[in-house]
């Protein structure tokens, strides 16, 4: 589909790739539905793109229902998942409040909230895209934000084959430049940070060519395709990497 025109929801609009998203939206999607937490960042969005702030918190069932409710007044064709938290460090460190976290944040959220829009978006023919992540292949300290991401990635595909009618677009960024790493503590040169605006660029672009999934930067998918292709190779590389 093509987001000129279509009503939008963007998760995740206050900061990073979804406020990047949304601006590249504005003027083009109309309306415009974004949310996030911070009512402050997220207004300051809204009022730069001419679009409908709902603030709340996506774990819980209000803070959904609250983004559902907006999507019945103003309409939704685009739906983009850009809400999400990072977690870093050895899996022996992690406590049983941050798994329930990372999972209810960036892979419950999502997959409630696409249930709960889509046959709206089923009506539309419209169009879901989930960011998820390189780490969706597995990454070594990131082992429960690997597993929510792998499985919101899994997700998408299923729902690719199931309802052939909605366009369904996975985004796998490596490093990206927004606040979101200096939470996580990422501390690496390497791969170097890309800039959000870079993300949703792909991210329109692939939606606009109804691309099953868009790697950023692109050279990136190399590491997906020798994982399932040559997995031992795969799990002989990746602690380099
Ligand atoms: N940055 C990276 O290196 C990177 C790489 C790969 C994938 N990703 C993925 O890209 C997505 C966006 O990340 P980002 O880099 O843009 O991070 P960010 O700048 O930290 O933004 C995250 C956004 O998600 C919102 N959010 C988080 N938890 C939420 C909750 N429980 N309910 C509602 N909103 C919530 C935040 O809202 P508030 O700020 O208002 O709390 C914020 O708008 C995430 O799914 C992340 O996993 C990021």
């Amino acid at each position: 589909m093509t987001p000129d025109g279509a009503p939008a929801l963007v998760t995740g609009a206050s900061s990073g790739i979804g406020a990047a998203i949304a601006h590249r939206l504005a003027g083009r999607s109309a309306p415009l539905v974004v949310t996030g937490r911070d009512a402050g960042r997220l207004n300051a969005v809204a009022a730069a793109t001419g679009a409908h702030p709902v603030v709340g918190d996506l774990t819980t069932t209000a803070g959904r229902a609250a983004v559902v409710s907006a999507c019945d007044e103003h309409g939704v064709g685009l739906v983009v998942h850009a809400a999400g938290i990072g977690a870093a460090g050895p899996f022996s460190g992690v406590d049983e409040a941050e798994v329930d976290a990372v999972l209810a944040a960036d892979l419950v959220a999502p997959v409630q909230l696409t249930r709960a829009l889509w046959p709206a978006v089923r009506r539309a023919r419209g169009h879901v895209v989930f960011v998820a992540s390189i780490a969706a292949i597995g990454v070594a300290g990131e082992a429960t934000y690997s597993a929510a991401k792998a499985a919101l990635r899994t997700f998408a595909d299923a729902l690719r084959l199931e309802e052939p009618a909605v366009g369904v677009t996975t985004v796998l960024p490596g490093a990206v430049d927004t606040p979101f790493l200096a939470r996580r503590g990422y501390d690496r040169s390497f791969p170097r940070p890309v800039p959000a605006d870079r993300v949703a660029a792909a991210t329109l672009r692939a939606v606009e060519r109804d691309r099953a999934e868009v790697f950023v930067p692109r050279w990136l998918q190399v590491a997906s395709v020798v994982q399932g292709a040559a997995p031992g190779v795969f799990r002989r590389c990746a602690p380099r990497l």
